[in-house]
């Protein structure tokens, strides 16, 4: 949008969460909050400037590509404009002022705003919102023609104000020349001993300037993050929006309220996603894959038609088209599987890449591998790949069978077609189409066990 500035303020101490954390780096839908209103920023601006003040180096490199503005001390949300005010000189426009805890904000609602704004010809405009329980937010004080009078925090109010439900949302739009003038009037005399943003709407309003409100239909969007409460409210209401949003694009999901999925992930039609599934990060799962109960993934790419079975965790992994996985394996570290590749019950993959049709399917470690195509694993086969100081790859050419409970003591190789008998402690290099056998060779005593009891009698 034209003429129009972002300013968010982050700079506060998150008191009510007992943190040691910054409250915008607390995490709600898989984002932190400053991601979620920098989102809803940056498709109205690309001149978004941040105050930061508490943990002001961590909430810097969670944001990136927006002008950051130190507030050394945190006097409250008017002196956090103020601070502000030199990276507006000369700057005419209009500046929205929101505040870094409001992650439910929907981007069609401050458009609208902004029209609303620009439409009336006013000098500022206040974001607010009818609340069942208003408590600690600032309330909108109406005159007798129903314009705003001012904002009166919780804390300041009289029993009569408490009753009002409409509160300040905490997002305002103002002429810039307008809200700097009027800040400098700004006076801390207050229950909290702070500078209040809030009092530029009763000072302007003062000056005859003209002051609009807008209020929002849908309450839930305003909410702000002040406790852990709140912070799991409104993470259920993102995963409920973000589940909503995936069945809209034709995902069936069996049972919303039990399924984690975070903001960016992507799945595609008709993929099917059982109950308590997480999928978490830069997730992307592809066309008609089922995703069984209490699966983890986080930052991984499933191929369509994948199946993922119960308890199965994937992280970090690139997962090919028509895959299957568990129940209860576990794939991490950069882990590749090719097409139609089958990973099954109590198998860890690390590191490792599978070719085409490649298969292990029961309690298997397959560590820093590099398997071929049509590669068989049996049964309880270990890649030893770490001898205590540094880890050694294993690779197993195209068509190799590695035959049950056997160990690959890398480094080594196993060629191509070639068999690894089962038991076997595989040390040296396998070749082409040879079959290699490493174990004890079985001596039989014949009738010992009638003479051992014998000698017992
Ligand atoms: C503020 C509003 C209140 C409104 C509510 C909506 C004021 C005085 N009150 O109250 O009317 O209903 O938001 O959520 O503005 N911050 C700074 N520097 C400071 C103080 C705060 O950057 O010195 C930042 C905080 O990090 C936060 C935002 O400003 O992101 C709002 O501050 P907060 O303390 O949460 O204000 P509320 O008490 O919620
Ligand atoms: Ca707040």
């Amino acid at each position: 949008m034209e003429n129009l500035r972002v300013l968010i303020l982050a700079a506060g101490k998150s008191t009510r969460m007992k943190s040691r954390y910054a409250k915008v780096l607390h995490r709600a839908g898989g984002r932190t909050l400053i991601e979620h209103v920098l989102a809803a920023a940056r498709s109205l601006s690309t001149n978004i400037s941040v105050v930061v003040g508490h943990s002001a180096d961590q909430v810097k490199s969670a944001a990136s590509e927006v002008t950051f503005i130190d507030q050394h001390e945190q006097l409250g949300t008017g002196h956090a404009v103020l601070t502000a005010r030199d990276h507006f000189s000369g700057y005419t426009g209009d500046v929205i002022v929101m505040p870094g805890d409001v992650p439910l904000i929907a981007v069609s609602t401050l458009e609208a705003f902004v029209r609303f704004h620009r439409a009336g010809g006013f000098r500022a405009c206040v974001l607010t919102a009818d609340l069942d329980d208003p408590g600690g937010y600032g309330r909108i004080i109406r005159q007798s023609n129903d314009e705003v009078l001012s904002i009166v925090e919780h804390r300041d109010a009289t029993p009569e104000m408490r009753e009002i439900r409409e509160i300040n949302s905490g997002i305002y739009i103002f002429n810039a020349a307008a809200l700097f003038e009027a800040l400098t009037k700004v006076r801390n005399e207050n229950a909290q001993g702070e500078y209040y943003l809030t009092d530029v709407i009763g000072i302007l309003v003062g000056k005859k300037q003209k002051v609009g409100v807008f209020k929002v239909k849908l309450a839930e969007e305003v909410l702000g993050i002040n406790t852990r409460q709140e912070l799991a409210a409104v993470d259920r209401v993102l995963r409920r929006n973000k589940c909503d949003s995936l069945m809209s694009d034709g995902v069936t999901i069996l049972d919303p309220d039990t399924v984690y999925i975070d903001a960016d992930v992507q799945v595609g039609a008709d993929t099917v996603i059982y109950p308590s599934v997480q999928l978490y990060g830069h997730t992307v799962i592809g066309d008609e894959a089922t995703i069984r109960s209490f699966s983890r993934i986080s930052n991984s790419k499933i191929g369509a038609k994948a199946v993922i079975l119960e308890g199965s965790l994937v992280s970090d992994c690139t997962i090919g088209e028509g895959v299957s996985i568990g129940p209860y394996a576990n794939l991490h570290s950069g882990t590749t599987l090719g097409d139609s590749a089958q990973v099954g019950n109590f198998v860890e993959v690390k590191k490792s890449t599978f070719g085409a049709g490649t298969k292990s399917k029961h309690l298997a470690y397959l560590g820093d591998a590099t398997l071929g195509n049509h590669v068989n694993i049996g049964a309880g086969v270990i890649t030893c790949n770490y001898d205590g100081v540094n880890k050694h790859p294993t690779i197993v050419e195209d068509g190799a069978f590695v035959g049950t409970d056997s160990q690959l003591i890398a480094p080594v190789r196993v060629g191509k077609n070639a068999y690894v008998a089962a038991g076997s402690s595989i040390t040296e290099d396998v070749p082409a189409d040879s079959l290699a056998i490493a174990r004890g060779r079985q001596v039989v005593k014949e009738g010992w066990s009638k003479n051992r009891k014998k000698k017992g009698d």
